[in-house]
């Protein structure tokens, strides 16, 4: 037990007191901010005249020596600490004495762990930005060549209209582009620099918290102290967002499982991101997509738990808040394991364009369009439902499609059909006529493609 805080105490810590309060088997990961963040801190004492430059240069030397060491696997942190700011502390002593003992002036553990928490989300957020990016790429890249690959849409898991591919992935590019902009706008609003808040009052030494903030790259100071070392909203707000990724990606995990099923066959994953089964030997599996949609629960079991812990925290810093690591630690880890796997998953999926057309042309995709045929030809819509309801039936009945349903049997139904119904039915003209934005036509698609190509090259 090695503790910053002792002289108040007449008796030592029960040893399970101390591992209950301990948080240094997780917030060892925040070395390299917590270190970043003093040296801001020094910087700043020294240059407000509250450090001479001798001890500023012992103190950053000290600083970096252990965030050298530590980075090398020469000095270990061990669990004798309470946390990761009394190691850091207690190694600077240890190595330059008396001028470490000033590194904490003006600083509480509170504002620390404030910081250091800040520091840590935006190199995440970078790094799930870029991960969100190469996914984004490779949806963008199963768009670029599935234009003209046909496949049934479905509504109510029922066939509905034709639809292709590439609309089909234009759908997750949406959700994913979404993603990316809510965690930059997350980005944004937290990048404020709590240093200088101190415990909850702020501190009586002259700091310059203007010069600390721009030196971490902060767009200034957290506006108010007590809000500085207790706000947590933008952790919540990220495991918000990280549990919609994870909607998302769950969603289309079981887009693909279903597509990788026996019974579609509109995809094949690749076996290098397949499993097998113990027992059957026929078996190829679909696990990483299983894994992907079943980890979204941790996520959102993260937000759900961060969002309960903070409901009754009186101001300002309470204990309670160092509950908010392991669930933003494990969902930030799971989630950036879900986008790479499933990434490397997307592009090396094989897409059955055969199997996606072949099931297009069954289960009446195109019952609108022959509806629509006759409204061009001056029958009120709902009567065009009615007449074309009743061909589909009769379809059913011989087991033919509306491709194949010979002219006469249409015109027994409904005397305004003429021989172009068969052009009007077809796979390519029912995708192709459809040409308001957004619509998976083939100029609309292409045009919405242009438009996802210019977002990834301004990204
Ligand atoms: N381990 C603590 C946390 O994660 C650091 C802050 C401790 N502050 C205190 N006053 N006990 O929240």
């Amino acid at each position: 037990m090695a503790q910053l805080w002792g002289g108040r105490f007449t008796k030592e810590t029960d040893q399970l007191v101390y591992n209950f309060n301990a948080s240094i088997s997780f917030d060892r990961r925040l070395y390299a901010q917590d270190i970043k963040g003093s040296i801001a801190h020094v910087m700043m004492l020294a240059r407000q005249g509250i450090l001479t430059e001798e001890e500023e240069e012992q103190i950053l030397g000290g600083l970096q020596g252990i965030l050298n060491d530590v980075q090398s696997g020469k000095l270990e942190i061990t669990e004798e600490y309470e946390d990761i700011h009394s190691f850091v502390e207690a190694a600077l002593i240890s190595r330059i004495g008396d001028a470490g003992k000033k590194l904490h002036t003006g600083r509480s553990r509170n504002d620390q762990v404030a910081l250091d928490m800040k520091l840590y989300i935006r190199d995440e957020i970078e790094a799930l930005d870029t991960l969100i990016q190469e996914l984004l790429l490779a949806v963008l890249a199963v768009m670029k060549e599935n234009v003209d690959t046909y496949m049934p849409g479905f509504t109510h898991l029922q066939k509905a209209q034709p639809i292709t591919l590439s609309h089909h992935m234009g759908a997750y590019f949406e959700m994913f582009k979404r993603d990316h902009e809510r965690l930059r706008d997350i980005y944004r609003r937290m990048n404020t620099c709590p240093l200088g808040s101190g415990a909850l009052a702020g501190t009586t030494y002259p700091l310059d918290r203007m010069y600390t903030a721009k030196l971490l790259g902060f767009d200034g100071p957290a506006l108010n102290s007590m809000d500085g070392v207790s706000d947590r909203d933008y952790l919540i707000e990220l495991l918000s967002a990280l549990s919609m990724v994870m909607m998302h990606l769950s969603r289309f995990s079981e887009e693909v499982i279903l597509w990788n099923s026996n019974e579609y066959q509109f995809v094949e994953i690749d076996d290098a991101y397949s499993t097998g089964s113990s027992i059957m030997p026929q078996k190829k599996n679909p696990d990483i997509a299983e894994l992907v949609r079943g980890k979204t629960g941790r996520v959102y079991g993260a937000l759900q738990a961060l969002l309960t812990t903070m409901k009754g925290i009186p101001l300002a810093y309470n204990k309670d808040m160092q509950e908010d690591k392991e669930w933003v630690f494990d969902a930030v880890d799971t989630v950036k394991g879900c986008i790479a796997l499933f990434t490397g998953m997307l592009k090396t999926m094989e897409f059955r364009k055969d199997r996606m057309e072949e099931s297009a042309k069954q289960g009446f995709t195109n019952a609108t369009d022959a509806a629509d045929y006759l409204v061009n030809h001056g029958v009120a819509f709902r009567d065009a439902h009615g007449i074309v309801g009743q061909l589909v039936l009769l379809c059913i009945e011989k087991g033919m499609s509306m491709n194949d349903l010979p002219l006469s049997e249409y015109q027994a139904v409904c005397p305004v059909f003429e021989e172009d119904i068969y052009e009007a039915v077809s796979l390519k003209t029912c995708v192709d006529k459809r040409i308001t934005t957004g619509a998976p036509g083939r100029d609309a698609m292409c045009e919405m493609i242009a438009a996802c190509q210019a977002y990834m090259d301004a990204y």
